[in-house]
This record gives structure tokens, sequence and C-alpha cells, in this order.
């Protein structure tokens, strides 16, 4: 397998953490888009949504997506709103594009105490992720190459089933 594999789902469905171990156990590099765009921008992402708002922060974003899909052999973790933008579409489809699919409940366990989530920043954070997650369901679905449901499920057990899958 040489394609990069490229994690998409909504907000605390645990790319990263899961992107970072699947990368370990296959050799591979690991980026994150989220990190690569702070990098870039030098500025923690509520930063950027809140000095220059969502739309600068979709370009940043389809910027570090195109830099980190410039070489192979990476597991690419990416922002949940990474579907929603149409310029993403062809750059993901460059790569095995795997959703990991997370229920509601899961979601709001993984980010209740997150601060760093400026779309979560609500009063009533579980409506929001039902609402949005609706919203994004099929953008996820379409994008999809592979699909992984992650509720209750360990990184370690998620990993191990996605390498058989994935074969
Ligand atoms: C966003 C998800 C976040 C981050 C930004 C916007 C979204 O990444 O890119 O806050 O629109 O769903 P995670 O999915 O890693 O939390």
């Amino acid at each position: 397998m040489t394609k990069n594999i490229i994690l998409i789902g909504f907000m605390g469905s645990g790319k990263t953490t899961i992107g970072r171990f699947l990368a370990g156990e296959l050799g591979f590099d690991f980026i994150d888009t989220d990190e690569l765009v702070e990098f870039n921008e030098k500025i923690p992402i509520p930063e950027i949504f809140q000095t220059k708002g969502e739309s600068y922060f979709r370009k940043a974003e389809t910027a570090a997506l195109r830099q980190g899909m410039e070489k192979g052999q990476r597991v690419i973790a990416t922002g949940g709103g990474i579907v929603t933008q149409d310029a993403n579409k062809a750059l993901l489809n460059k790569g095995k594009v795997v959703y990991l699919k997370a229920s509601p409940d899961q979601i709001y366990k993984n980010v209740r105490k997150s601060t760093s989530r400026p779309l979560l920043k609500v009063e009533d954070v579980y409506a929001t992720i039902c609402a949005m997650l609706e919203e994004r369901q099929e953008l996820y679905q379409a994008a999809a190459h592979y699909t992984i449901s992650v509720d209750g499920r360990t990184p370690k057990e998620i990993c191990r089933s996605l390498l058989r899958g994935l074969r």
C-alpha cells in the first residue's frame, strides 16, 4: 500500500489518535491538517476563527491538505469540516479515504471537555453535534472509500480492523 490514507469524520471521532497509531503500525509518516494549519499560520485554530474568520481557515485547511498530499506513504488526519469544501474533493480522492463513523453520543463524550473547537463553543453542544452531523453525514459517506464504526472501540481495535479492511 503506497497511497496516502486520509482519515475523515466528525470532530471527536478519533482521527488524530487513530491516525498516529495507524501510521506507527504501517511505518508511514503522520500528518494532521489542523496541526499543519496552526504551524503555517503560527496561531491556534480558535484564534484563526476569531481574528480571520472561518472562510480564511477553510482556505488554509485546503492548502494544508494539498501540502500533506505532496508525498505518499502518509496517514493524514483531517479536520471535521474538510468534506464541506468542493476544493478538497479531488485532493481527497487521490488517497484512500477512511470515514471514522461515530454517533452523536460518542462524539459528545469525546468533545465535551475540549475548549479548542470554535464551532462547538455553543450553549447546547449535544444539539449542535446532532444538527451538524445530520448536515455532514452524507458528505462523509460520499467522500469515503471505506467506513468504520468507532463507537465503544479502542484506537487499537479500530486500527486492527482497519489494517485488515484496507489490505
Ligand atoms: C472543524 C473541526 C476541527 C477543526 C476546526 C473546524 C469542523 O478539527 O478543523 O475547529 O468544521 O468540524 P477536528 O475534527 O480535528 O476537531
